[in-house]
Order: structure tokens, then C-alpha cells, then sequence
């Protein structure tokens, strides 16, 4: 299981709010709501939750989730230490304890028995019972929930319970407008404006192509590791070809449309 941890004494992450989501966060944690952020791959989720984290001051525990997490995985299990079996808390419990803000990333890969936990944390109640060691943990008003998934993956199997999404507020994330990507792809890149403007309008015209072609667009992130190529004195085809087409097909004809657009759009 891959858990990260920020601490509050990092600096506050840079994040580029594209609508009101910023607010919607900040009441939703003051209310003590949990929150349920919606989008394709590389639009931002991840890095809207570290940027919020830190401005609220909270810890964020992030676990990336998998088919094969368990709830045990999340609260905490009793592990062999020396010769005696001590209870380690597990990410979610050591957010509750804490007060601090838990990230389960693509909740919806999660094993089912994870919403067996996450339903009386996420009502009004905020309990996490811990059946193995007889605690009921009550989480402090700094505890948030906050998970994340991207619709366009999810198959029946995998599909969310009304019950569990139902008990989170949900923000729909998208990729952000070419001036906003604008911003965000020089800033995180360091290349000047002017050459990240011709990848922002070329990511722009390969995501007209998804559904018909693609399964995904071409996210803000593969943009800015393509600026990042350049920034370091790659040619623009090479970072182009690397960052933003071989990514994201393995098929000669998909990529081969690709690269007329690419053409089209660089010259
Ligand atoms: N609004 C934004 N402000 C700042 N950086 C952004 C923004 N949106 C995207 N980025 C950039 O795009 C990269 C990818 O974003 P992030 O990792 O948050 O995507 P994600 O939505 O969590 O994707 P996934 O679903 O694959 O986990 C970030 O590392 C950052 O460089
Ligand atoms: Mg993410």
C-alpha cells in the first residue's frame, strides 16, 4: 500500500483554482463534510488536496487505493514487535486520531469492505469503530474525508453505491481552460509563456479527439512534463512525441491522427 504524508510545515503547493472549489473545501471542512472530487486523470484532484491541506493546516494522509486494499489496510492491524504483538494504526485511524485530512485516491478500486468503514465516518456520526481493539474513535472537527475517482474508468463492478457516494459532497473536476493551462503548464515548467502556448492549444485539439479515438484526453499533466522536456533542451517534436502522443495510444492508426494533429497544430 503507498501512503504519503504531508506535513503542515511544507509549503502550501501551488494550485490554480479554476472555479469556486476552493470555497466549496474550505465549507465543507469547517462543516465537517466529507468530500468527493470527480475528474479524468492529471486535471488536478491530487494536487487541489495537497494545496487545500496545507491551507487549512491540516496533515494529509494520502493512500493510493488498489483492488487488493482492505479495510485493515486503512485502520490499522496488530503486528509482531519483538516478541509481542503490538496494534499499529493504520492511515485513516491515524488521521482520526490526529485530526488530520485522509486522501483515498480512486476509492472506487478499494476492496468493498473499505465502505463498511468509511460510511459511519462519513454521516453525522464521525465514529470509526475499531473492532480488533474495542476502541470507537470519535473524529475531532479537524478530521475531513476526502476521496476521488475518475467516472471514465469505472465499470458495473467497480461502480460506487448510492449509499457511499450519497454521504459525500461531490466537486467535478475538468481540465482547465487554455488560459488557466496557460498558467499552470509555465509555472510548473519554468518555459517561457510563449512556448508553452503552442502545447496548451495542441493538448487542447487532442482532447476533441477523445471517445472518438481516445479513451482519455490528453491531461494538463503529460502538458507540463512536455514543457518540462523543452525547459531542458529537449527539441519541441522529441518532447511533444515523448510527453504527449506516445502516452496515450499503442495503436499505429490512433497515433498516426495524432501526429497530423500534432503537425497541424505546430507547423
Ligand atoms: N489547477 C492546477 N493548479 C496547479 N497545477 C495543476 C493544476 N491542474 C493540474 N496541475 C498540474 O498537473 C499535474 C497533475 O495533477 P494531479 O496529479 O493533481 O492530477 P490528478 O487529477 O490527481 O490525476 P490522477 O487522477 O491521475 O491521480 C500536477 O502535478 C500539476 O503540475
Ligand atoms: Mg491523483
Amino acid at each position: 500500500m503507498s501512503v504519503a504524508l504531508h506535513l503542515v510545515s511544507d509549503p502550501i503547493p501551488f494550485y490554480l483554482p479554476t472555479g469556486n472549489e476552493c470555497a466549496l473545501f474550505e465549507h465543507a471542512w469547517h462543516h465537517r463534510l466529507p468530500v468527493l472530487l470527480k475528474g479524468p486523470t492529471g486535471c488536478g484532484k491530487t494536487r487541489f488536496v495537497a494545496h487545500m491541506a496545507a491551507r487549512l493546516g491540516r496533515r494529509l494522509h494520502t493512500v493510493s487505493c488498489h483492488d487488493d486494499l482492505t479495510a485493515a489496510d486503512l485502520t490499522g492491524r496488530f503486528l509482531l514487535r519483538g516478541g509481542d504483538t503490538a496494534w499499529v494504526d493504520g492511515p485513516l485511524t491515524t488521521a482520526v486520531r490526529e485530526g488530520g485530512i485522509c486522501y483515498l485516491d480512486e476509492v472506487v478500486e478499494a476492496r468493498r469492505d473499505v465502505a463498511v468503514v468509511i460510511h459511519p465516518l462519513t454521516d453525522d456520526r464521525r465514529i470509526l469503530p475499531l473492532d480488533r481493539t474495542g476502541e470507537t474513535l470519535h473524529a475531532p472537527d479537524g478530521f475531513m474525508l476526502v476521496a476521488s475517482y475518475n467516472p471514465g474508468y469505472q465499470n458495473v463492478m467497480k461502480a460506487m453505491k448510492p449509499s457511499t457516494r450519497q454521504r459525500f459532497v461531490a466537486i467535478s473536476f475538468d481540465f482547465p481552460a487554455p488560459e488557466a493551462e496557460l498558467r499552470i503548464v509555465t509555472a510548473e515548467s519554468g518555459l517561457a509563456p510563449e512556448r508553452c502556448l503552442p502545447l496548451v492549444t495542441l493538448a487542447a485539439r487532442l482532447r476533441a479527439l477523445k471517445g472518438m479515438d481516445l479513451e482519455e484526453g490528453c491531461s494538463t499533466r503529460l502538458v507540463v512534463y512536455c514543457a518540462t522536456l523543452i525547459a531542458a533542451r529537449m527539441s519541441l517534436r522529441d518532447a511533444v512525441m515523448a510527453a504527449m502522443i506516445e502516452p496515450l495510444t499503442d495503436d499505429d492508426d490512433v497515433k498516426k491522427g495524432l501526429l497530423d494533429v500534432m503537425r497541424a497544430t505546430l507547423g
